[in-house]
């Protein structure tokens, strides 16, 4: 990874911050955005200190331009683009039937389409450097969770969109993976939408429970590293992809009882 250039959206927080650590850490410049100038500014300093190389530009995945600017800020900025992590998102929490649909809209935005602007933009550099576009997906988008639809779509439809690109460029050199970490220490469930749009702004986890953001940042690096095309993370996780193949039924009765014993869940 030394010297490579890796792209980081969703930088500023959780998951996307630990990866422009993990990847500074072994010598990649990284270029982060993010809604949220102070964190990023903040995050890039203290990468330098460190004696690595960082920049970052203010960005807001929704917006097409704003994606456009990133890559290109990079491409200026280090002379190329090596790897880019599609990590940006927001989730929500509602019944489906309680959701207005600017939540729906609001999830695809972010989620899927900020997936799709930044890929389309940064995919002329990765394969001039044969390199690696990721996404982070979500156990969400191998099994449906209730009072996430929205989530959930955004997470299936970065799935279809990833998995063809992947099979389109079998002869290119670009390397695609996907990335499904289950439950993770983070910010995703204080901003998480809920029916009316507004954000949660409280989690129904015990955060300090579950998987760190370091760890999957860890595992992310790790599936670069090796070009692998997917990687589904904790053991929650990994039993999920096992059952959705073959005992389906059973499973949604499962994933029912297991979401609706969260604190203030929308359904019981
Ligand atoms: P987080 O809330 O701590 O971080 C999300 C990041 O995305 C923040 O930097 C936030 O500012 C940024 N972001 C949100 N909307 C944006 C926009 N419109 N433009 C640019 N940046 C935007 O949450 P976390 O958990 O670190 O989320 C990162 C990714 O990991 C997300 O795609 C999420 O779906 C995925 N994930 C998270 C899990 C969890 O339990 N925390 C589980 C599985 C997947």
């Amino acid at each position: 990874m030394k010297g490579k250039v890796v792209i980081i959206t969703g930088a500023s927080s959780g998951i996307g911050k630990a990866l422009a650590y993990e990847f500074a850490g072994h010598g990649a410049k990284v270029v982060l955005g993010a809604r949220n100038q102070t964190q990023l500014k903040e995050i890039s300093e203290d990468i330098k200190q460190k004696g690595g190389e960082a920049a970052y530009l203010t960005t807001d995945v929704s917006n097409e331009n704003d994606c456009k600017n990133l890559i290109l800020t990079a491409k200026q900025k280090f002379g190329k683009i090596d790897v880019l992590i599609n990590n940006a998102g927001i989730s929500m929490r509602a019944l489906f039937q309680d959701a207005d649909l600017s939540v729906i809209k609001r999830l695809m935005d972010v989620n899927f389409w900020g997936t799709v602007y930044c890929t389309k933009k940064a995919l002329p550099y990765l394969l001039e450097s044969k390199g690696s576009v990721v996404a982070v997906s979500s156990v969400a988008g191998i099994k449906g969770l209730p009072g996430r639809t929205g989530y959930s779509a955004s997470k299936f439809a970065i799935h279809g969109f990833m998995e063809s690109l992947r099979i389109e460029n079998r002869k290119t050199g670009l390397h695609v993976l996907m990335a499904y970490p289950g439950f993770t220490a983070s910010n995703i469930r204080n901003t998480a939408l809920v029916a009316d749009g507004s954000q949660q702004g409280k989690s129904p986890l015990e955060e300090g429970k579950i998987m760190s953001a370091e760890d999957v940042a860890a595992h992310i690096y790790k599936a670069v590293i090796k070009r692998k095309t997917s990687m589904v993370l904790t053991g929650e996780g990994k039993l999920t992809v096992f059952l959705s193949k073959f005992f389906t039924k059973w499973l949604d009765k499962l994933v029912y009882n297991h979401m609706a014993k969260e604190p203030g869940s929308p359904f019981k």
